[in-house]
């Protein structure tokens, strides 16, 4: 739980993408302890049900939706009827993706694709999905979640850090053209946070020990970690703050 209360985001509408698990979970969640009315898009069913169950027994507004952001016209669709139900969105945290690992040699013309698709391009179209909204209540904030592994140069996931740098360039570029609208957007580039599935596929202790050697902090990074500056970012505390990448990674980077 994050101990500092932002009363700028009680109330108000905020959109989490792949909000069902990990640090979008802890995202969905922190939002939700705002007072903030919270809608979540995720691929995964039975996780996205049962965070929307676990809020729902706390009193806690939280609204869930099935969809695959890949397929654009479902997320178009989602996020118009999420809007529906929460009202407009103040709040856009793109948080989805899928951290695919592979070297050079592996790399396919689709799984590149698909990399993009998964990682970057539904960034952009959830963007482009509330700034209406944004823009009629005058001004948002929009965080999006990149990675210090595109500081660190990590090898063996090409697309996926290269996803994660485009996400650097889609945030300056947005943050330039909606400026006007009030609209704030911002990037958040967290260090290694033990998530469910890094806990499941990649947190082999030998890696996790160098990596904590490899911190100027040798601690191990959880979810909430991150929720703190986001919900930052978010509030009206950050007024003047656009077009920033900030990382949390305990000084790895
Ligand atoms: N965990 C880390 O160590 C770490 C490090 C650096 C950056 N990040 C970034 O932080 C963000 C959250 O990462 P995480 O570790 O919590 O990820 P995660 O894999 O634990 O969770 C991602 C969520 O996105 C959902 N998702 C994936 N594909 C989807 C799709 N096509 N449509 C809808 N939902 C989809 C998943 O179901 C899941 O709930 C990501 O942007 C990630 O790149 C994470």
């Amino acid at each position: 739980m994050v101990s500092a209360q932002f009363p700028s985001l009680a109330g108000q509408s905020v959109l989490v993408t792949g909000g069902a698990s990990g640090i979008g979970a802890a995202l969905t969640t922190a939002f939700a302890e705002q007072g903030a009315r919270v809608a979540f898009l995720d691929i995964d069913a039975a996780a996205g049900a049962a965070l929307a169950d676990q809020l729902s027994a706390r009193k806690l507004k939280a609204h869930f939706a099935h969809c695959d952001l890949t397929d654009v016209p479902a997320l178009r669709h989602s996020i118009d009827a999420a809007a529906a139900a929460c009202g407009p969105f103040k709040v856009l945290v793109n948080n989805a993706a899928r951290d695919d690992r592979g070297t050079l040699e592996t790399l396919e013309p689709e799984s590149w694709r698909r990399a993009m698709a998964v990682n970057l391009d539904h960034y952009a179209f959830a963007a482009q999905a509330v700034r209406p909204g944004m823009a009629r209540q005058g001004g948002g904030s929009i965080i999006n979640l990149s990675s210090n592994n595109v500081l660190m140069g990590a090898a063996n996931m090409a697309a996926y850090v290269t996803a994660k740098a485009g996400i650097v360039g889609l945030t300056r570029a947005l943050a330039r053209e909606l400026g006007p609208e009030m609209i704030r957007v911002n990037a958040v580039m967290p260090g290694w946070v033990m998530t469910e599935r890094q806990l499941a596929l990649w947190a082999k202790p030998d890696d996790v020990a160098q990596a904590l050697r490899e911190q100027c902090l040798p601690l191990t990074m959880q979810p909430q970690d991150i929720c703190g500056l986001v919900l930052f970012l978010a509030s009206d505390d950050a007024r003047a703050i656009t077009k920033q990448v900030f990382v949390a990674d305990a000084g790895r980077s």
